[in-house]
């Protein structure tokens, strides 16, 4: 797997050549990348963020910088009316982004260029090709929850780009814009609260994700079992020797040696601890799978 991520702050993802993930890149299953968007500016300054259109607090991150740096780093080929300055026409409704005057390097486009351009924000929004080979996600605390199903499905991609937003967050467009080119663009949240900027949620989703490509984990059992996957149960309990520390045992049949038993208090101990801190997963739990067992508790 390729993953590439774009931020303001590449330096923030040197900890993934630590530990497993660089194993994991030294033994070829995982190639990563962090690029800087400064480096897609043209400005001394190197800016990424402007004022938000509306008006408001903050500053949001301009939508053509983005473009340029996605565009290369999806592979993309570059787009005619990369440095398009969009200005709302004042007669036609605010929010739409169809009614535009497209101008080129300032003075305005005509008229089948503009035509292109609407063409273009008009084709099918959230078009999604069949094969994961390429996704492109950006992390946002306004969007679905991630979790391990999406890890999941996302372990089998070919590539994976990531797209850090700061500020006030990326203009609404660029994610837009991808899905309708045919990319399949994915928003996640890591959790119902609000970093600083989505390099803190884009290492959680990485770290999620890559331990799931086949072969990464020694052991591919301890994916099986954990908390999240298959009945989507918490976890039981984990304990290792001595069988008693500091005056408190372990549970008696752990040491019993009759597997059958181990592994009956384990799920009832996953079911019971999971009613308690985590109801709504016992609610989207499929009955089917439950045994009979299971259904006494
Ligand atoms: N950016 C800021 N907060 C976030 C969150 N909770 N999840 C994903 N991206 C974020």
């Amino acid at each position: 797997m390729r993953i590439d991520i774009v931020s303001v702050f590449p330096e923030y993802f040197d900890v993934l050549n630590l530990s497993l993930l660089g194993k994991a890149q030294d033994k070829g299953l995982l190639q990563v990348t962090a690029h800087n968007l400064r480096d897609w500016t043209h400005d001394v300054h190197r800016t990424v963020d402007d004022t938000p259109v509306g008006g408001g607090a903050g500053m949001v991150m301009k939508p053509e910088i983005w473009a340029q740096c996605l565009d290369d780093v999806l592979g993309l080929p570059a787009r005619e009316l990369e440095n398009v300055e969009l200005t709302l026409d004042d007669d036609l409704p605010v929010g739409q982004g169809y009614g535009v005057h497209a101008t080129k390097h300032g003075s305005e486009v005509g008229a089948a260029e503009q035509s292109s351009a609407i063409a273009t924000t008009q084709l099918e929004h959230g078009h999604k090709p069949s094969q994961l080979k390429q996704v492109l996600i950006f992390p946002n605390p306004s969007a679905p929850l991630f979790n391990q199903q999406a890890a999941t499905e996302l372990s089998h991609a070919e590539q994976l780009v990531f797209g850090c937003g700061r500020y006030e967050g990326i203009d609404a467009r660029v994610p837009r814009y991808y899905a309708e080119q045919g990319v399949d663009v994915r928003e996640y949240s890591i959790g119902d609260y609000v970093l600083n900027g989505g390099e803190v949620a884009v290492s959680a989703m990485i770290e999620a994700i890559v331990r799931l490509i086949p072969g990464f984990m020694g052991n591919p059992e301890s994916i099986v079992e954990e908390s999240y996957t298959g009945d989507a149960l918490l976890e039981h309990r984990p304990y290792t020797k001595p069988t008693t520390w500091r005056g408190i045992a372990v549970p008696q049949v752990l040491i019993s040696g009759d597997h059958a038993k181990v592994d009956r208090y384990r799920r009832d101990e996953a079911i019971m601890r999971t009613n308690a801190i985590r109801p709504d997963l016992i609610e989207q739990l499929d009955c089917r799978r439950l045994d009979k067992a299971d259904r006494k508790l």
